[in-house]
């Protein structure tokens, strides 16, 4: 039980942290109706503890393996690679997911997919886990649990390099690109102003490269490595209009027996550097500058 406390305190000081992007009185509304939903979360996840024994063996749905969800469109968290480190997937997210199988004795499998699709196939039970540079964030936190956080980003502006904009706020009048479904859309949405949404990051950024939208709102070490690869673009920052967001892993509502075993390895590889090893790796393995 007291595990379950903490953890659901865990959860509670990111949803608090998450509020997307700046903040306004709407948004310090919502946080309290996430509180609120939090805790009930974590009075159900007790009560279910009791059936413990009969959940163990479902722990994941292939006895020995925990398959992870993902959408490998997004580096340097997933990407497909000739040599990945699970099949051909590749990147920091797939590297966790592989210690969290071993540390636990178990492997681990990946399912590629749309990112809009990955919580429902975790509800639907076809996947035991999702690992997608994934933000917590209040809405999906009345659908899915999360782990303990493993990696603070922010959204960013990808502009050309002679773009004259220098603040959100200079997006008003201009044309934006973002990927659908992603945090980034949401902070364009909360900001009231017209976008276009793309299934991939990439299909976003050839539009900004081809001159057709004058920015891309997105995940910062993504949107690095974008900037990396094409020429001609460049990072503009506004730590005032977008707030930190944290990834975590998200699983089924209750499985708390999978979270703990999640929970435990992600804690441990955080605290002895492993993570932001991995971080350091694959930003320099996906940056040809
Ligand atoms: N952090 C953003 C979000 O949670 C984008 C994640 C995209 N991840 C991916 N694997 N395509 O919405």
């Amino acid at each position: 039980m007291k595990k379950t406390t903490k953890v659901a305190a865990l959860v509670l000081a990111a949803a608090m942290m998450m509020t997307a992007c700046g903040g306004n009185a709407d948004q310090a509304a919502d946080t309290g109706a996430a509180a609120d939903a939090t805790n009930a979360d974590a009075a159900n996840t007790d009560n279910e503890a009791g059936a413990d024994a009969e959940q163990s063996a479902s722990v994941t749905k292939t006895e020995g393996v925990i398959t992870f969800g993902t959408n490998a469109e997004f580096p340097p968290f997933e990407f497909v690679a000739s040599n990945g480190v699970i099949d051909q997937y590749d990147g920091i997210d797939m590297a966790i997911a592989k210690q969290i199988a071993e540390d636990n004795g178990m492997t681990a499998a990946v399912e590629n997919m749309e990112f809009d699709s990955l919580l429902i196939a975790l509800q639907n039970g076809q996947i035991d886990a999702a690992i997608a540079g994934m933000t917590v964030t209040e809405e999906r936190l009345e659908s899915v649990d999360f782990s303990t956080p493993y990696y603070t980003a922010t959204q960013v502006m990808i502009v050309k390099e002679d773009s004259d904009i220098a603040t959100a706020a200079d997006m008003a009048d201009k044309k934006i690109c973002v990927v659908q479904g992603y945090t980034g859309e949401i902070c364009v949405q909360d900001l009231g102003y017209p976008y276009e949404a793309f299934k991939k990051g990439t299909e976003a950024v050839m539009e900004l490269v081809n001159g057709k939208c004058d920015v891309v709102v997105i995940d910062s070490a993504t949107a690095q490595k974008y900037v990396s690869d094409n020429e001609g673009l460049k990072i503009v920052e506004d730590s005032e209009t977008f707030e930190s967001e944290e990834y975590a892993i998200a699983v089924r509502k209750g499985n708390t027996e999978l979270l703990d075993m999640i929970n435990k390895a992600v804690e441990a590889k955080l605290a002895d550097g492993t993570i932001s090893d991995l971080g350091v790796k694959y930003t320099e393995e996906t940056t040809e500058e």
